[in-house]
């Protein structure tokens, strides 16, 4: 199993260029199932959860092609281009099987377009756990609510829609970003208005909803949280370029901050990143904005403490929780972290306190004491944000430090060694 090994201490100096969003990516690639015509993506990751998506996609008869030959890469067996033509033209199977659906929880984003396009679906209930523990219920309740007869059987949820989907208002009692566009796309081929409430506000959602208009769909209040959608008998061909990985540009923020030096973000989503700038300014980060794409990052790394409480969109996003963590290990005083999103995100306190932070965890809240000095030691990844975290933490630490079970990063990051090396990081893979 690969492992990176990462001596830091050292400033980080040059440019990134952030790749396209893994969590706008995902979704859009599901909406080509709710189209026979060529649907085309371009600014496509190179990531291991977009090789599982599109896995996903072929077994169910979905073809890809890749316009740019040149810019190829081949990940798990599968050639991936930044231009993605997809096309769902010849559906042969409509079950989303167990093996790959737990790999990947986003996979039920194929639940809403599969049972709109076609009135019925089988999707294996992700993660492999019971809808009560990792739940789902709000897909299939607004699914129910728009007329599909919903069963679970032998851990896959069968749903079937025969005569089709009706329009419905629908409340959501939290709010959920999945929810929102697996419901979103479902009620673009529904018959009449489906009215959403309490929906999620993030910007990968604003990014799959322009697209949806672009293959002719009516709908309106993308980033608020009440969305229309007026159902159409079918949708057309479009072409669409993902959105940037607002969370990628913040985890290099997070590494520049804690590590000093001066980086310049290129191709980065500014606007959406808002609450993060804000909260990276609060601890002592200078920031410069240029222009919308453009984000230069410039600290000597002495942070101050800061006070984060995760939500949803537009308050601070859960999925930079653990890189704020690793940002606050090195202040002079005291921080704390309110977990509201996710009752079990804090898997990485135990691997940093290994590297000598000093973190005390009480339920939701993570209390965060600055310590001097950080110590290499050998680490492991346990999901996608904490393994940055760690990573961030040994980009300010002088000694050794060795990250294990990388795969992780590999599923969210696109060449971080390499965009990190090019900055002067000492960071290499290993075998
Ligand atoms: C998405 C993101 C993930 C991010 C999360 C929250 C993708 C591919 N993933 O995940 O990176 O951390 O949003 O911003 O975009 N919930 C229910 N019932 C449901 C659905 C969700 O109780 O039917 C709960 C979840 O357990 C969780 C909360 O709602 O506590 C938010 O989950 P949700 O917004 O749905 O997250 P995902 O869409 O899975």
């Amino acid at each position: 199993m690969d492992k990176i090994r990462i001596i830091g201490g050292v400033p980080l100096e040059g440019t990134i260029r952030i790749s396209g969003a893994k969590n706008a990516a995902l979704p859009l690639m599901c909406a080509a199932l709710l189209t026979e015509k060529p649907f085309t993506l371009t600014n496509v990751p190179y990531l291991a959860d977009i090789v599982t998506m599109t896995k996903l996609l072929m077994q169910h008869g979905v073809e890809m092609s890749m316009t740019d030959a040149h810019a190829r890469q081949t990940m798990g067996g599968i050639t991936l281009g930044r231009t993605l033509v997809l096309d769902a033209s010849n559906i042969f199977n409509k079950t989303a099987p167990y093996e790959i659906v737990r790999k990947m929880r986003a996979s039920v984003l194929v639940l809403g377009p599969l049972l709109a396009r076609f009135g019925e679906a089988r999707v294996s209930l992700p993660g492999g756990c019971a809808i009560g523990t990792r739940p789902i219920d709000l897909h299939l309740k607004a699914l129910e609510q728009m007329g599909a007869d919903i069963e679970l059987d032998q851990g896959y949820i069968v749903a079937k829609a025969p005569k089709g989907l009706h329009g419905a208002e629908i409340y959501f009692n939290m709010v959920s970003v999945g929810a929102t566009e697996n419901i979103v796309m479902a009620a673009t081929l529904a018959q009449g208005t489906t009215v959403l409430r309490n929906a999620a506000c993030e910007p990968e959602i604003v990014d799959l909803v322009q697209c949806l208009r672009g293959m002719g769909a009516n709908i309106h209040g993308e980033g608020t949280p009440t969305l229309t959608i007026h159902g159409v008998p079918t949708l057309g061909s479009v072409f669409h370029h993902v959105m940037a990985d607002r969370i990628e540009a913040g985890s290099f923020l997070a590494c520049v901050a804690l590590a000093g030096g001066d980086v310049t973000l290129t191709h980065a989503p500014v606007d959406a990143m808002l609450p993060v700038l804000e909260k990276a300014r609060e601890a002592g980060v200078v920031l410069h904005t240029p222009n919308h794409q453009t984000l230069r990052i410039t600290s000597q790394g002495k942070l101050e403490p800061v006070d984060i409480i995760t939500q949803p969109h537009p308050a601070f996003p859960t999925d930079m929780q653990a890189q704020f963590m690793a940002m606050m290990l090195l202040t002079s005083g005291t921080s704390t972290i309110t977990e509201t999103i996710f009752e079990n995100r804090f898997m990485h306190v135990p691997e940093l306190m290994r590297m000598g932070a000093n973190i005390q965890l009480k339920d939701r809240l993570a209390i965060v004491k600055g310590v001097p000095k950080l110590n290499g030691a050998e680490v492991m990844a346990t999901d996608l944000r904490a393994s940055i975290s760690l990573a961030i933490a040994a980009l300010a630490t002088p000694e050794e430090t060795v990250i294990h079970r990388i795969y992780h990063l590999d599923r969210g990051y696109e060449n971080l060694e390499a965009k990190l090396s090019a900055c002067g990081a000492d960071i290499v893979r290993m075998k």
